[in-house]
């Protein structure tokens, strides 16, 4: 599977040009009111629909939809979309197919969250087991822990005879000995990586969550990104909505990203604006503004979704009952003129 890739280390966002919020959405919206610079109202669609990160989070979607109307709940279906990433090799962001830690070995992290009940489960920096979203699963489930990292977690996951994999696949492991090669000549580069968080809303009107990521490629072992943070990488609130982020985890995790942008569609936002205005905010606070890599999904409890990145913005795929596509989020490189650009930031 070609993957496209999101090349945000090393590139400078300020080269790109600048794109005010109505660049990014450009035309009038159908129900709007047509005045230049107004977006267009988000979509919605009739529950089940699912949000996820990337094209690779379409055969996701396609899953947890296969899932759900096969009878089973929406933690369930998340799971299993997930778990749809986590098992593709070809995919080098997500699961044992992923770049490894600097020491050569992959380091997966993944969470989910129930809206009913507000349950959530968590697992870092586990090493050799092809699923860690249904680890994070089980210790929502069996414990009265929330996250649990590094070798507590893998020992708790052989404990329930979790299926285990190879500490990295042959292919990143020569990309790997040849990123050693070029470090030595200190000619390496840092690789990409992007994330997959899913969201779901239910016809009976619940949410749910998850998300997972071998995380930054080369990095220290040890490392943990935004991905299985509670807040961070993935929220879910069911009297609201979800939200769930792909980018560079050191710049969703000092915000509370996942957690902010669900917070402002409480204050009526759509998800769209919600996931504009969290980016804003994280600009207006950063000392490197817009020059970041983050992207936020989000959906609603009236199946609204949108989505909004850095940059040149970045593709999400969204599946309901009547279709199953990828889309391009706006993007944004600069403080916005208008209603966004506030004190509601
Ligand atoms: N967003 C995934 C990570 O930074 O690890």
């Amino acid at each position: 599977m070609k993957i496209p890739r999101r090349a945000f280390l090393g590139s400078s966002l300020a080269a790109m040009s600048a794109a005010p919020l109505a660049a990014a959405n450009p035309k009038p919206g159908k129900g709007g009111s047509g005045k230049r610079g107004r977006r267009e109202p988000d979509p919605s669609s009739r529950p089940p629909v699912v949000i996820s990160t990337w094209p690779f989070g379409k055969p996701a979607n396609d899953r947890t939809l296969e899932v759900f109307r096969s009878g089973k709940g929406g933690l369930d279906a998340v799971e299993q979309g997930v778990r749809q990433a986590e098992a593709d090799l070809s995919n080098p962001s997500v699961g044992l197919g992923g770049i490894p830690a600097a020491h050569g070995i992959v380091q997966l992290d993944a969470c989910i969250m129930s809206g009913p009940g507000h349950r959530a489960g968590s697992v870092a920096a586990v090493e050799g087991f092809k699923h860690p979203v249904s680890i994070a699963r089980r210790v929502m489930e069996e414990t009265r822990h929330v996250m649990l990292v590094g070798e507590g977690a893998q020992r708790f996951a052989r404990d329930r005879k979790f299926e285990e994999g190879p500490a990295v696949t042959p292919g990143q492991k020569a990309a790997w000995e040849a990123w050693k090669k070029a470090q030595e000549a200190e000619k390496a580069k840092v690789p990409n990586h992007d994330t997959i968080a899913l969201l779901m809303l239910t016809p009976s009107g619940d949410l749910f969550g998850a998300c997972s990521t071998s995380g930054w490629g080369y990095k220290i072992p040890g490392r943990v990104g935004d991905s299985p943070i509670i807040g961070g990488g993935l929220y879910v609130d069911n009297t609201v909505g979800a939200a769930g982020a792909t980018g560079i985890g050191e710049n969703v995790m000092r915000y509370c990203g996942s957690f902010l942008v669900v917070e402002f569609m409480r204050q009526g936002m759509s998800p769209t604006e919600a996931c504009l205005a969290t980016l804003h905010r994280i600009a207006s606070l950063d000392p490197k503004g817009y020059d970041l890599s983050v992207n936020f999904i989000a959906l609603d409890k009236r199946g609204r979704y949108g989505a909004a990145g850095t940059g040149q913005g970045f593709q999400y795929a969204v599946a309901c009952d009547d279709f199953s596509k990828v889309l391009q989020s706006p993007g944004v490189t600069q403080k916005p003129v208008g209603p966004l650009g506030g004190n509601r930031l």
